[in-house]
């Protein structure tokens, strides 16, 4: 079972995950329409992963016998000022991403609900790696941005990526 509390938080974070989704689908749309292919692609596997991390928290809360509430998904931004700015407006997305997450933990061990706090680990160690890999590809970017080759060449890079 899941407190009131958590169960509420729980079902906050499915819809943070969905929007996430979302947010990165709207920006692989807008790549598509900026002829960023690799990007709009990469973007596109990332909007499926978010859906994903939904889903994990959507089963765990009907595995512990509680109650899965879905709510209205926010409109995410649908303009970018170019490539740049959409890789850094993924950084800063997930880092909030992590502090809802910290929220998270800090409420299993407030509620003592070990179980949730087992579980939220995964979701710990997963915004290590979305920080990095957002980290990594602003950096890749902001060296390539100046010459548009370079930036082809990323965006052939980025359209490497398979989904996992
Ligand atoms: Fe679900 Fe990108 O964190």
């Amino acid at each position: 079972m899941l407190s009131e509390k958590m169960e509420q938080a729980l079902n906050e974070q499915v819809n943070a995950e969905i929007y996430s989704g979302y947010l990165y689908l709207s920006m692989s749309a807008y790549l598509e329409e900026a002829d960023w292919p690799g990007f709009a692609k990469w973007m596109r596997i990332q909007a499926e992963e978010e859906l994903e991390h939904g889903m994990k928290i959507y089963d765990y809360i009907i595995r512990k016998g509680a109650r899965v509430t879905l709510k209205g998904i926010e409109s995410p931004q649908t303009e970018w000022d170019g490539v740049e700015a959409i890789f850094e407006h993924v950084l800063e997305h997930e880092q909030f991403v992590t502090s809802l997450i910290n929220n998270l933990v800090d409420l299993a061990i407030e509620e003592k609900d070990h179980a949730t706090n087992l579980f939220l680990q995964w979701y710990v160690e997963e915004q290590v790696e979305e920080e990095e890999n957002a980290m990594d590809n602003l950096a890749r970017i902001q060296k390539g941005k100046d010459s548009i080759d370079a930036l082809f060449m990323l965006d052939k890079d980025f359209g490497a990526r398979q989904a996992e």
